[in-house]
């Protein structure tokens, strides 16, 4: 899992004894470093204030670290880093990742950014997505979606909240779905 913030979503998969290999993280500090060692999973930081403007050596460093583990697949929970198409080659149809909102709408925004621009949009629905990555931000083929009501009232805060409690049901429940139809999913019955 690809982490740079609190990482709810990545113990959300934890929780759903999904086998997490490794936990990678981009910066060091971050909450998700504690949800890892507590569960006793490796994690690694590849920082990326080491790369600064050096987005090719930040991929072919976390390429190292995914290859070190024989990693299957790539999950991103939050992951801050765009990183350049060597991993998406070398991993297509590999790597997902979460986004708070009804893709194709919001794309290129993060995190609480994609609540502000939800609510400056007006919009009374959004949602969650599921999604493959591609080259291009936010718009590889999605796995599953499910939307939410915004309620009169809402800010950035609650209605990340409410955003994140359908996420940590949404993404374990894909990933399983995503293994069971390109894996050999013997693995995920038993943790480790
Ligand atoms: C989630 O809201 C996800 O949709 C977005 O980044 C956030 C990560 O949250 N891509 P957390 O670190 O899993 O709590």
């Amino acid at each position: 899992m690809l982490v740079s913030g609190s990482g709810t979503n990545l113990q959300a998969i934890i929780d759903d004894k999904i086998p997490v290999a490794l936990v990678l993280c981009d910066r060091p500090g971050i909450t998700s470093i504690e949800r890892a060692q507590k569960s006793e999973i490796d994690y690694v930081i590849v920082d990326r204030s080491d790369f600064k403007g050096q987005r090719e050596r930040f991929t072919s460093e976390v390429l190292k670290e995914l290859k070190k583990k024989s990693i299957e697949l790539v999950i991103l929970a939050g992951f801050m880093t765009i990183f350049t198409e060597d991993l998406i080659t070398e991993f297509e149809n590999r790597i997902l990742n979460i986004h708070p909102s009804l893709l194709p709408a919001f794309t290129g925004t993060y995190g609480k950014g994609t609540m502000t621009a939800t609510l400056q949009a007006g919009v009374k629905v959004t949602g969650v997505t599921v999604h493959i990555v591609t080259e291009q931000v936010d718009a590889g083929p999605i796995l599953s979606q499910e939307a939410i009501e915004v309620l009169d009232g809402d800010d950035e805060d609650s209605l990340h909240q409410r955003i994140q409690k359908v996420e940590h049901r949404l993404y374990p429940q894909t990933i399983r779905q995503f293994c069971t139809q390109n894996f050999n999913t013997t693995k995920m019955k038993g943790q480790k």
